[in-house]
């Protein structure tokens, strides 16, 4: 894919730095603009990573800086700046100091930026994401937030892992928020086909789901520090389908307007994504145990969001 497109980076952090050099790699846009505070930083690895690109033949050009003048015309804007998590923190703890970050950066990127599509990465990732909707009063396509991908493309190296084949061919599916309470849908994932619950036990499947969930604390509890390689992924899948009008399934959080039977929050649902961010929200016929563990996941992205009122970041 070689396009003449512009894709715009909040934060030069570990997840920032590494969805440039994917999307530099795999030549998915003419143009990348990396918007740091700290500017040095982001400049050094806008150097160090445009020059990965001439012997990879990708004629992308990256740039760094602290104006948001930078990231003028761009087509996809990823946010990703924010505090990541420390060991024993949940995502849920970073909620009034990341939802105020993203309210500055949005106001820079409606001023700059006003049509491109907003991909938020920033964790809690469903509260900002209905954090950035609000602050630039934004049509529900035009913001979507990155994690449904991540959690599933967890999952599905946790079912071949078990498995001990299937590697590569796995699809998994998990909806809900991005926190403890996602919903992993073992009948909605296979290996090339056959179906999950073919291949293993209702144990070995519960244990995967348990895995799934606590994926990013395991990360976390090693490094000290939030996963950035699988998340960074995940972004630069979301951004492909965009810039190429793919029309492509993937698990994205999403503003809810009556689907699944929730209003006016956030929550993780297979979406189609295109060249207008959220063409569609796909309605997947639950079952009761889904349902309720979707209600579930709803209930703790509302509490992020009654917070989030509490402090005046919106109505
Ligand atoms: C994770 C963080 C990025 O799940 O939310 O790894």
């Amino acid at each position: 894919m070689l396009q003449a497109k512009k894709v715009s980076i909040i934060g030069a952090g570990n997840v920032g730095a590494t969805v440039c050099y994917w999307l530099a790699m795999r030549k998915s846009c003419r143009e990348i603009v990396m918007i740091d505070l700290v500017e040095g930083l982001a400049k050094g690895k806008a150097l160090d990573i445009s020059q990965a690109t001439s012997p990879e033949g990708s004629h992308t050009q990256i740039s760094a800086s602290s104006n948001y003048e930078a990231i003028k015309k761009s087509d996809v804007v990823v946010i990703t700046a924010g505090i990541p998590r420390k060991p024993g923190m949940s995502r849920d703890d970073l909620l009034l100091i990341n939802a105020k970050i993203i309210v500055q950066i949005v106001e820079e990127v409606k001023k700059n930026a006003p049509d491109a599509i907003i991909i938020t990465v920033t964790n809690p990732l469903d509260a900002t994401t209905y954090t950035a909707l609000k602050a630039g009063g934004y049509p529900s396509n035009q913001v979507v937030g990155m994690a449904g991908i991540l959690d599933s493309s967890r999952m599905e190296t946790l079912i071949s892992g078990k498995l001990g084949f299937g590697y590569g061919q796995v699809t998994a599916s998990v909806m809900g928020g991005h926190g403890d309470d996602m919903v992993p849908l073992p009948r909605y994932s296979s290996v090339n086909g056959v179906a999950l619950h073919d291949l293993l036990t209702d144990l070995e499947i519960e244990d995967i789901i348990e895995k799934t969930r606590h994926g990013g604390a395991e990360i976390v509890s090693y490094m000290n520090t939030s996963a950035y390689y699988a998340p960074a992924n995940g972004t630069v899948k979301m951004i492909e389908a965009i810039l190429g009008d793919k029309q492509a399934i993937f698990p994205c959080a999403t503003l809810l307007n009556g689907e699944y039977g929730y209003e006016d929050t956030v929550n993780g649902v297979p979406v189609i994504l295109g060249a207008n961010g959220v063409e569609k929200i796909v309605e997947l016929p639950l079952n009761l145990a889904e349902q309720q563990l979707f209600a579930k996941s709803v209930e703790s992205v509302n509490r992020l969001l009654g917070t989030l009122r509490e402090n005046n970041f919106f109505k």
